[in-house]
Protein backbone atom coordinates (compact mmCIF):
# COMPACT_ATOMS: atom_id res chain seq x y z
CA UNK A 1 0.00 0.00 0.00
CA UNK A 2 1.13 3.57 -0.92
CA UNK A 3 -0.42 6.25 1.02
CA UNK A 4 2.25 8.18 3.31
CA UNK A 5 -0.48 11.44 3.15
CA UNK A 6 -1.57 12.65 6.79
CA UNK A 7 -4.35 15.02 5.33
CA UNK A 8 -6.64 15.30 2.30
CA UNK A 9 -6.55 19.47 1.78
CA UNK A 10 -5.64 18.62 -2.03
CA UNK A 11 -4.77 16.66 -5.25
CA UNK A 12 -0.92 18.33 -5.25
CA UNK A 13 0.65 16.82 -2.45
CA UNK A 14 -0.57 13.69 -3.83
CA UNK A 15 1.81 11.11 -5.18
CA UNK A 16 0.14 8.91 -8.75
CA UNK A 17 0.25 5.82 -6.56
CA UNK A 18 -1.14 7.49 -3.56
CA UNK A 19 -4.05 8.44 -5.85
CA UNK A 20 -3.83 4.39 -7.56
CA UNK A 21 -3.77 2.99 -3.90
CA UNK A 22 -7.26 5.41 -2.91
CA UNK A 23 -9.05 4.47 -6.40
CA UNK A 24 -8.42 1.03 -5.63
CA UNK A 25 -9.38 0.65 -2.39
CA UNK A 26 -12.55 2.74 -3.33
CA UNK A 27 -13.68 0.33 -6.12
CA UNK A 28 -13.60 -2.21 -3.45
CA UNK A 29 -16.17 0.10 -0.95
CA UNK A 30 -18.05 0.46 -4.04
CA UNK A 31 -18.96 -3.15 -3.89
CA UNK A 32 -19.81 -3.01 0.05
CA UNK A 33 -21.99 -0.33 -0.71
CA UNK A 34 -24.31 -2.50 -3.47
CA UNK A 35 -24.35 -5.43 -0.42
CA UNK A 36 -27.80 -5.44 1.20
CA UNK A 37 -25.27 -5.17 4.80
CA UNK A 38 -23.28 -2.52 4.34
CA UNK A 39 -21.47 -2.34 7.42
CA UNK A 40 -17.69 -1.93 8.07
CA UNK A 41 -16.25 -1.19 11.59
CA UNK A 42 -12.66 0.03 10.19
CA UNK A 43 -13.53 3.73 11.60
CA UNK A 44 -14.85 2.10 14.99
CA UNK A 45 -14.29 4.29 18.29
CA UNK A 46 -13.36 7.32 15.93
CA UNK A 47 -14.90 10.75 15.92
CA UNK A 48 -15.55 12.23 12.50
CA UNK A 49 -16.68 15.66 12.71
CA UNK A 50 -18.16 17.57 9.65
CA UNK A 51 -17.58 21.57 9.57
CA UNK A 52 -18.95 22.80 6.60
CA UNK A 53 -19.02 26.98 6.45
CA UNK A 54 -20.77 26.78 2.92
CA UNK A 55 -23.79 25.08 1.54
CA UNK A 56 -23.49 21.49 0.36
CA UNK A 57 -26.17 18.95 -0.72
CA UNK A 58 -23.95 15.79 -2.10
CA UNK A 59 -20.68 15.96 -0.23
CA UNK A 60 -21.55 16.82 3.35
CA UNK A 61 -24.72 13.44 2.86
CA UNK A 62 -21.73 11.55 1.35
CA UNK A 63 -19.26 12.24 4.05
CA UNK A 64 -21.70 11.34 6.68
CA UNK A 65 -22.94 8.28 5.32
CA UNK A 66 -19.14 7.08 4.60
CA UNK A 67 -18.06 7.28 8.13
CA UNK A 68 -21.52 5.66 9.62
CA UNK A 69 -21.03 2.83 7.18
CA UNK A 70 -17.36 2.73 8.54
CA UNK A 71 -18.83 2.20 11.68
CA UNK A 72 -17.26 6.02 13.19
CA UNK A 73 -19.13 8.36 15.39
CA UNK A 74 -20.08 11.07 13.48
CA UNK A 75 -21.34 14.67 14.06
CA UNK A 76 -22.47 17.65 11.80
CA UNK A 77 -21.93 20.85 13.10
CA UNK A 78 -24.43 23.51 12.20
CA UNK A 79 -22.00 26.34 11.22
CA UNK A 80 -25.47 28.77 10.60
CA UNK A 81 -25.70 28.22 14.14
CA UNK A 82 -22.33 28.12 15.75
CA UNK A 83 -20.31 30.54 17.52
CA UNK A 84 -18.95 31.93 13.96
CA UNK A 85 -21.71 33.76 14.28
CA UNK A 86 -20.55 35.20 17.46
CA UNK A 87 -17.12 36.59 16.36
CA UNK A 88 -15.26 33.40 16.96
CA UNK A 89 -12.35 33.16 14.56
CA UNK A 90 -12.23 29.90 12.56
CA UNK A 91 -9.38 28.96 14.99
CA UNK A 92 -10.56 29.17 17.95
CA UNK A 93 -13.75 26.93 16.41
CA UNK A 94 -11.10 24.43 15.11
CA UNK A 95 -9.48 24.65 18.94
CA UNK A 96 -12.24 24.18 20.65
CA UNK A 97 -13.26 21.07 18.61
CA UNK A 98 -9.71 19.80 18.59
CA UNK A 99 -10.24 19.86 22.53
CA UNK A 100 -13.41 16.75 22.01
CA UNK A 101 -10.54 14.85 20.90
CA UNK A 102 -11.90 14.31 16.85
CA UNK A 103 -10.12 11.63 14.81
CA UNK A 104 -11.18 12.94 11.39
CA UNK A 105 -12.38 16.90 10.32
CA UNK A 106 -14.18 17.38 7.15
CA UNK A 107 -14.08 20.99 6.13
CA UNK A 108 -15.80 22.80 3.71
CA UNK A 109 -14.85 26.78 3.28
CA UNK A 110 -15.45 29.83 1.35
CA UNK A 111 -12.01 30.88 1.52
CA UNK A 112 -8.76 29.34 -0.28
CA UNK A 113 -6.58 28.28 2.13
CA UNK A 114 -8.34 28.03 5.19
CA UNK A 115 -8.54 24.38 5.42
CA UNK A 116 -4.98 24.26 5.22
CA UNK A 117 -4.34 26.84 8.03
CA UNK A 118 -6.92 25.10 10.07
CA UNK A 119 -5.21 21.59 9.49
CA UNK A 120 -2.20 22.90 10.94
CA UNK A 121 -4.40 23.87 14.49
CA UNK A 122 -5.55 20.40 14.94
CA UNK A 123 -3.88 17.18 16.11
CA UNK A 124 -5.81 14.59 13.60
CA UNK A 125 -6.41 14.05 10.07
CA UNK A 126 -8.06 16.93 8.27
CA UNK A 127 -9.84 16.46 4.78
CA UNK A 128 -10.53 19.56 2.65
CA UNK A 129 -14.51 18.97 1.14
CA UNK A 130 -14.12 22.37 -0.83
CA UNK A 131 -12.17 25.54 0.15
CA UNK A 132 -12.86 28.37 -1.92
CA UNK A 133 -12.28 28.50 -5.69
CA UNK A 134 -8.70 26.40 -4.58
CA UNK A 135 -9.61 22.62 -4.14
CA UNK A 136 -12.21 20.22 -4.13
CA UNK A 137 -9.70 17.00 -3.51
CA UNK A 138 -12.73 14.10 -2.76
CA UNK A 139 -14.77 15.53 -6.20
CA UNK A 140 -12.02 15.02 -8.53
CA UNK A 141 -11.04 11.53 -6.67
CA UNK A 142 -14.58 10.40 -6.99
CA UNK A 143 -14.61 11.86 -10.77
CA UNK A 144 -11.60 9.74 -11.45
CA UNK A 145 -13.05 6.28 -10.17
CA UNK A 146 -16.04 7.39 -12.20
CA UNK A 147 -13.71 7.98 -15.66
CA UNK A 148 -11.63 4.81 -14.73
CA UNK A 149 -15.19 2.70 -14.34
CA UNK A 150 -16.60 3.38 -17.40
CA UNK A 151 -13.19 3.79 -19.97
CA UNK A 152 -10.99 1.50 -18.05
CA UNK A 153 -8.15 3.83 -16.98
CA UNK A 154 -7.17 7.16 -16.71
CA UNK A 155 -4.10 7.88 -19.19
CA UNK A 156 -3.88 8.83 -22.81
CA UNK A 157 -7.83 9.97 -22.67
CA UNK A 158 -9.08 13.53 -24.19
CA UNK A 159 -10.90 15.11 -21.37
CA UNK A 160 -12.93 18.46 -21.56
CA UNK A 161 -13.27 20.28 -18.96
CA UNK A 162 -16.36 23.07 -19.64
CA UNK A 163 -17.82 26.14 -18.47
CA UNK A 164 -16.75 28.62 -15.42
CA UNK A 165 -13.50 26.87 -15.09
CA UNK A 166 -12.00 30.48 -13.57
CA UNK A 167 -13.89 29.74 -9.82
CA UNK A 168 -14.17 26.13 -9.73
CA UNK A 169 -11.99 23.99 -7.19
CA UNK A 170 -13.52 20.81 -8.99
CA UNK A 171 -12.01 21.91 -12.27
CA UNK A 172 -8.83 22.69 -10.73
CA UNK A 173 -8.52 19.52 -8.71
CA UNK A 174 -9.44 18.13 -11.67
CA UNK A 175 -6.72 19.48 -13.66
CA UNK A 176 -4.25 18.29 -11.04
CA UNK A 177 -5.63 15.04 -10.97
CA UNK A 178 -5.68 14.50 -15.03
CA UNK A 179 -2.31 15.42 -15.81
CA UNK A 180 -0.60 13.68 -12.54
CA UNK A 181 -2.20 10.91 -14.49
CA UNK A 182 -0.82 11.95 -17.92
CA UNK A 183 -4.52 12.46 -19.69
CA UNK A 184 -4.87 14.84 -22.41
CA UNK A 185 -6.86 18.29 -20.73
CA UNK A 186 -8.64 20.81 -22.78
CA UNK A 187 -10.36 23.47 -21.08
CA UNK A 188 -13.39 25.15 -23.36
CA UNK A 189 -15.23 28.13 -22.06
CA UNK A 190 -15.58 31.97 -22.63
CA UNK A 191 -11.81 33.42 -22.12
CA UNK A 192 -14.20 35.58 -18.89
CA UNK A 193 -14.03 32.34 -17.23
CA UNK A 194 -10.68 30.88 -18.32
CA UNK A 195 -7.83 32.06 -15.50
CA UNK A 196 -5.36 33.62 -16.35
CA UNK A 197 -2.57 31.82 -16.10
CA UNK A 198 -4.29 28.50 -17.56
CA UNK A 199 -1.99 28.55 -20.64
CA UNK A 200 0.81 27.05 -17.85
CA UNK A 201 -1.09 24.21 -16.71
CA UNK A 202 -0.49 21.66 -19.76
CA UNK A 203 -3.91 22.25 -20.93
CA UNK A 204 -5.28 23.22 -24.16
CA UNK A 205 -7.86 26.27 -24.30
CA UNK A 206 -10.93 26.53 -26.47
CA UNK A 207 -13.52 28.92 -26.64
CA UNK A 208 -15.40 26.83 -28.79
CA UNK A 209 -17.40 24.12 -27.83
CA UNK A 210 -17.59 22.27 -31.41
CA UNK A 211 -13.52 22.91 -31.96
CA UNK A 212 -12.84 22.02 -28.13
CA UNK A 213 -14.97 19.01 -28.05
CA UNK A 214 -13.73 17.01 -31.13
CA UNK A 215 -12.98 13.23 -30.33
CA UNK A 216 -13.27 13.53 -26.54
CA UNK A 217 -13.86 10.86 -24.49
CA UNK A 218 -15.13 12.38 -21.39
CA UNK A 219 -17.27 15.54 -21.54
CA UNK A 220 -17.28 17.68 -18.00
CA UNK A 221 -19.51 20.35 -17.48
CA UNK A 222 -19.34 22.64 -14.48
CA UNK A 223 -21.56 25.35 -12.99
CA UNK A 224 -21.40 29.10 -13.14
CA UNK A 225 -20.56 29.74 -10.00
CA UNK A 226 -22.29 32.93 -9.48
CA UNK A 227 -21.73 33.01 -5.45
CA UNK A 228 -17.82 33.71 -6.35
CA UNK A 229 -18.67 36.28 -9.22
CA UNK A 230 -18.69 39.78 -8.50
CA UNK A 231 -19.94 41.54 -11.98
CA UNK A 232 -20.86 40.24 -15.07
CA UNK A 233 -18.98 37.26 -16.16
CA UNK A 234 -21.39 36.65 -19.42
CA UNK A 235 -23.86 38.36 -21.65
CA UNK A 236 -26.70 37.00 -20.63
CA UNK A 237 -27.39 33.05 -19.12
CA UNK A 238 -29.55 32.48 -22.92
CA UNK A 239 -26.18 32.96 -24.81
CA UNK A 240 -24.27 30.92 -22.91
CA UNK A 241 -26.57 28.39 -23.01
CA UNK A 242 -26.52 29.15 -26.77
CA UNK A 243 -23.02 28.93 -27.17
CA UNK A 244 -21.46 26.55 -24.35
CA UNK A 245 -24.58 24.75 -22.95
CA UNK A 246 -24.16 21.04 -23.46
CA UNK A 247 -26.94 19.64 -26.17
CA UNK A 248 -27.33 17.16 -28.51
CA UNK A 249 -25.52 18.62 -31.27
CA UNK A 250 -22.80 19.64 -29.21
CA UNK A 251 -22.36 16.43 -27.69
CA UNK A 252 -22.18 14.97 -31.42
CA UNK A 253 -18.76 16.44 -31.85
CA UNK A 254 -17.53 14.17 -29.11
CA UNK A 255 -16.19 10.48 -29.12
CA UNK A 256 -19.41 8.24 -30.08
CA UNK A 257 -18.90 6.72 -26.50
CA UNK A 258 -17.94 10.12 -24.74
CA UNK A 259 -19.49 10.15 -21.22
CA UNK A 260 -21.11 13.42 -20.15
CA UNK A 261 -20.27 14.11 -16.10
CA UNK A 262 -21.14 17.07 -14.08
CA UNK A 263 -20.00 17.27 -10.22
CA UNK A 264 -23.62 18.94 -8.96
CA UNK A 265 -25.78 21.20 -8.42
CA UNK A 266 -26.73 21.20 -12.20
CA UNK A 267 -28.45 24.12 -13.83
CA UNK A 268 -30.50 22.75 -16.27
CA UNK A 269 -30.98 24.80 -19.35
CA UNK A 270 -27.66 27.03 -18.23
CA UNK A 271 -24.83 24.56 -18.69
CA UNK A 272 -26.46 21.01 -20.01
CA UNK A 273 -29.51 20.21 -21.56
CA UNK A 274 -31.97 17.93 -19.14
CA UNK A 275 -31.85 15.36 -21.96
CA UNK A 276 -28.73 14.88 -21.84
CA UNK A 277 -28.20 14.85 -18.06
CA UNK A 278 -30.71 12.29 -18.27
CA UNK A 279 -29.53 9.80 -20.86
CA UNK A 280 -28.23 6.60 -19.21
CA UNK A 281 -26.32 5.72 -21.88
CA UNK A 282 -24.08 9.41 -22.28
CA UNK A 283 -24.27 10.40 -18.38
CA UNK A 284 -22.62 9.32 -15.74
CA UNK A 285 -24.06 11.59 -13.34
CA UNK A 286 -25.63 9.57 -10.75
CA UNK A 287 -22.60 7.18 -10.72
CA UNK A 288 -20.28 10.33 -9.96
CA UNK A 289 -22.86 10.30 -6.69
CA UNK A 290 -22.34 6.65 -6.11
CA UNK A 291 -18.30 7.11 -6.15
CA UNK A 292 -18.52 9.57 -4.09
CA UNK A 293 -19.62 7.44 -0.92
CA UNK A 294 -17.02 5.01 -1.89
CA UNK A 295 -14.09 7.53 -2.20
CA UNK A 296 -14.61 8.90 0.55
CA UNK A 297 -15.07 5.86 2.89
CA UNK A 298 -11.32 4.99 1.14
CA UNK A 299 -9.63 8.19 1.98
CA UNK A 300 -10.80 8.16 6.10
CA UNK A 301 -9.73 4.60 6.04
CA UNK A 302 -6.80 5.10 4.85
CA UNK A 303 -6.00 8.57 6.59
CA UNK A 304 -7.53 6.56 9.37
CA UNK A 305 -4.25 4.11 9.25
CA UNK A 306 -1.49 6.59 9.17
CA UNK A 307 -3.42 8.53 12.22
CA UNK A 308 -3.30 5.67 14.05
CA UNK A 309 0.25 4.95 13.13
CA UNK A 310 1.61 8.60 13.85
CA UNK A 311 -0.37 8.35 17.34
CA UNK A 312 1.71 5.24 18.00
CA UNK A 313 4.92 6.28 17.29
CA UNK A 314 4.51 9.37 19.94
C1 LIG B 1 -19.12 21.56 -6.37
C2 LIG B 1 -18.54 22.45 -5.30
O1 LIG B 1 -19.15 22.66 -4.25
O2 LIG B 1 -17.43 22.91 -5.52
N1 LIG B 1 -20.17 20.76 -5.96
C3 LIG B 1 -19.94 19.59 -5.29
O3 LIG B 1 -19.16 19.50 -4.37
N2 LIG B 1 -20.60 18.52 -5.74
C4 LIG B 1 -19.41 22.31 -7.62
C5 LIG B 1 -20.45 23.39 -7.58
O4 LIG B 1 -20.87 23.87 -6.52
O5 LIG B 1 -20.85 23.80 -8.66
Amino acid sequence: MTFRAHHLLGIEPLHPLEIATLLDLADDYVGLNRQQEKHSDVLAGLTQINMFFENSTRTQASFELAGKRLGADVMNMSMQASSIKKGETLIDTALTLNAMHPDLLVVRHPHSGAVDLLSQKVNCAVLNAGDGRHEHPTQALLDALTIRRAKGRLHRLTIAICGDIAHSRVARSNILLLGKMESRIRLIGPPTLIPAGAADWGVEIYDDMKEGLRDCDVVMMLRLQKERMDGGFIPSEREYYHRFGLDAEKLGYAREDAIVMHPGPMNRGVEIDGTIADDINRSVIQEQVEMGVAVRMAAMDLLARNLAEARANV
